[in-house]
């Protein structure tokens, strides 16, 4: 079987700014990986290559063995329903209430009956704990329980992948802790492959197998979770432990 993710060389530039420098990665079916790096490295610009929302300037990204590349937008259409994401704003809609929100994770199956969309949206609730709150509007809910509906709506078409851009980030460390667990259970109960994108290094000892450190636009170094933090390379123990260079300092 072919990696779930495979990506090649991977370049993307921003006029001179060059994000993306030849990134190699490849992460197999039901792994969980966790993607860590400083504040804009590209790990969100990684991301977006990765579902198809941005072509590469050079280099290639497979899924399930398909370069999504030199897809057409139908065809990219068919690749993306692998894909849930996790938005880092949750991107809940206003008007709508959970249930809504939920079901219009659905809108890619438009020949469910009424009855079905309701059981597959309640299914999606009950995983990240949330039963009962279907009618609720989303101002009613704090950013914790906004995340876990995000996470239903992103998991309730079955997806055999499911991206997370800093699932934790503003959440207190207690639901952040439950946020991490979801990710778990989803991993485990759906067994759909995991990439979370994170600061937050609990999150990293937590959801992570491995780990990958995207640095100056490559993968920098990948390992275990254990390797990594107990790694005496400087940009990895730097990093992982939150020390500044003070080189870098200019106040
Ligand atoms: N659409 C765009 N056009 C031009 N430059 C962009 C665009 N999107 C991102 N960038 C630039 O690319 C770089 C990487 O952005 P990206 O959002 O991937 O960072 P990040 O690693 O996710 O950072 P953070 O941890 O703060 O979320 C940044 O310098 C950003 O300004
Ligand atoms: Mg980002």
């Amino acid at each position: 079987m072919p990696p779930a993710i495979e990506v090649q060389a991977l370049a993307k530039s921003f006029g001179a700014q060059r994000v993306l420098a030849g990134v190699d990665l490849s992460i197999e079916a039901g792994e969980s990986v966790v993607i860590i790096g400083r504040s804009g490295c590209g790990k969100s610009i990684l991301l977006k290559h990765l579902i198809g929302l941005m072509s590469p300037d050079a280099g290639a990204v497979r899924i399930e063995g398909v370069d999504i590349a030199r897809l057409n937008e139908r065809a990219l259409l068919e690749v993306r329903r692998k894909f849930g994401m996790l938005f880092q704003s949750a991107a809940l809609f206003d008007s709508m209430t959970v249930a809504e929100n939920v079901g219009f994770g659905l809108r890619r199956e438009p020949g469910l009956s009424a009855a079905e969309r309701a059981r597959r949206v309640d299914e999606a609730l009950a995983l990240v704990d949330l039963r009962g709150t279907q009618g609720k509007k989303p101002a009613e809910l704090s950013g914790g329980m906004r995340k876990r509906v995000g996470l239903a709506r992103a998991i309730v078409y079955r997806p055999g992948i499911v991206l997370y851009d800093e699932p934790t980030t503003g959440l207190d460390p207690i639901v952040a802790d439950s946020i991490d667990q979801l990710i778990v259970r989803v991993r485990d109960q759906l067994r759909v492959t995991s990439v979370v994108v994170t600061h937050d290094m609990r999150s990293v000892q937590r959801v992570g197998q491995r780990i990958l450190l995207l640095h100056q636009g490559r993968i920098y170094t990948s390992g275990t979770p254990e390797t990594i933090f107990n790694s005496t390379d400087p940009v990895v123990h730097r990093f992982v432990h939150g020390i500044s260079d003070p080189k870098e300092i200019q106040i």
